[in-house]
């Protein structure tokens, strides 16, 4: 389905979705430090390509949500180069943030869901924020909230959900948009096994539809449930990938 922007142009004239390139991620010798501390990731250097599903690891505290915290365009890193859809982010300037970030759906580990709005209006808020019609996000959210199994939920505010409907309300609010880029933090941490299973087919339909995706976890299980997945494991703050994942390194191949 694609949206209707009210009173708007169409979605491509106005620019979302333009821009895709080969690579719609690539770091040069990113570092990031908090305060005076270590480093706590240093010469992150490697290309995401557009369309491709990533699984991100690494022991707790290895740095996982500093990462992505550095793709959803919430920290600057301390040192390096980042660009995201082919634009350098690290010295875009503050009244564009907006824009890209709306172009990245993001579940993060501890939800962030607004207290006071029903579920139906969390979920709801990428669309409206968006500009699309109101009958239309209106279908959506239905739809969103019967794929993670909330529908009876609808009208209830976040604080009386348990963690796992909690973050079942965050996965639909982040896919909702259809973003071109999908950052998704411990995605599954307090649902049980057959709700994780459902989750993931979500992200790989998603993926199918064509948005690029990345999901830190810790459940290893999880690893097999997207077959053509890459790996990325964060070891002493550098990044490794075993299967191969990280190519075209910059200067070596995409754009
Ligand atoms: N805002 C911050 N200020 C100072 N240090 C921080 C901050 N955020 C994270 N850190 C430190 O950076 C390191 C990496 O933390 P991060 O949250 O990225 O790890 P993680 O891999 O996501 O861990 P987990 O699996 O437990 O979620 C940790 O040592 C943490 O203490
Ligand atoms: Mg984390």
């Amino acid at each position: 389905m694609r949206w209707h922007r009210r009173g708007a142009a169409p979605r491509n004239k106005a620019g979302i979705g333009q821009g895709r390139v080969a690579g719609i991620v690539q770091f040069e010798n990113v570092g990031l430090r908090y305060g005076h501390g270590d480093e706590v990731l240093r010469d992150l250097s490697f290309t995401l390509a557009a369309g491709e599903f990533y699984f991100l690891t690494g022991a707790s505290g290895a740095g996982k949500t500093s990462l992505l915290k550095l793709l959803y365009l919430a920290q600057r890193p301390s040192r390096g180069v980042i660009r995201l859809f082919g634009t350098d982010v690290v010295t875009l300037p503050r009244a564009r943030m907006p824009g890209f970030r709306r172009r990245i759906g993001v579940v993060y580990q501890d939800f962030r869901l607004v207290p006071h709005l029903s579920i139906a209006d969390n979920v709801a808020l990428p669309l409206r924020i968006a500009g699309v019609l109101e009958s239309e996000v209106r279908d959506a959210v239905r739809e969103m909230l019967a794929w993670v199994g909330l529908s009876h939920r609808a009208d209830a505010r976040p604080p009386t959900l348990s963690g796992g409907e909690q973050q079942r309300v965050a996965i639909a609010r982040a896919v909702i948009g259809r973003p071109e880029l999908l950052v998704a933090d411990e995605p599954t941490g307090n649902v049980d096994e057959a709700m994780a299973e459902r989750l993931m087919q979500l992200f790989g339909s998603l993926n199918g539809l064509g948005t690029t995706v990345v999901v830190a976890t810790h459940d290893l299980t999880l690893l097999n449930r997207i077959k053509a997945a890459q790996m990325m494991r964060i070891v002493d703050g550098q990044l490794h990938d075993p299967t191969g994942a990280l190519r075209f390194p910059p200067g070596r191949g995409a754009a």
